[in-house]
């Protein structure tokens, strides 16, 4: 099975950015903490990691996974989330299975911006505040989904 990770603006430094709100690992933590939660089970997964700072080159990279037919898409799209009507649009046409994670808990920090999501209604589920954990669980949760559901 193949999964995309895709990570949006402002998340190309992890463990360096603003490490008390988005923690100290780095998205090399990622491999480790998915064989921990499924075991061998892991090892029937490939990750496929992406990150771009440009709303376009999200779409694009969404758009790519749609055409050589990935599985599914762990997306964090950073503060496109809020505000990204495009991001939402192409979830909706490219239908791919999407978890939306977040590294802190959106619905817990002070800006109200943060509590909503344009793409929740186009995804199958969200995990936030979790630091890296959160991408791992999403990992979990599309692997549950997609291989062990009938
Ligand atoms: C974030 C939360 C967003 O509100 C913020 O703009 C980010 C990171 C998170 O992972 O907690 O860039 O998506």
């Amino acid at each position: 099975m193949e999964l995309v990770v895709i990570n949006g603006p402002n998340l190309g430094f992890l463990g360096q950015r603003q490490p008390e709100i988005y923690g100290t690992e780095g998205m090399d933590a990622l491999p480790g903490l998915v064989e921990r939660l499924l075991g061998e089970d892991a090892g029937r997964i490939r990750l496929t990691l992406f990150q771009s700072n440009s709303e376009g080159a999200l779409i694009d990279r969404l758009e790519e996974a749609w055409k050589i037919k990935s599985d599914g898409i762990v997306l964090n799209a950073g503060a496109y989330t809020h505000t990204s009507l495009a991001l939402a649009d192409c979830l909706a046409w490219t239908g791919l299975p999407c978890v939306e994670v977040h590294l802190s808990n959106v619905h817990a920090r002070q800006s109200a911006m943060r509590h909503t999501s344009l793409i929740a209604r186009h995804c199958i589920g969200a995990i936030a505040g979790f630091g890296i954990m959160s991408y791992a669980l999403a990992v979990q949760a599309l692997w549950q989904r997609l291989a062990v559901q009938p």
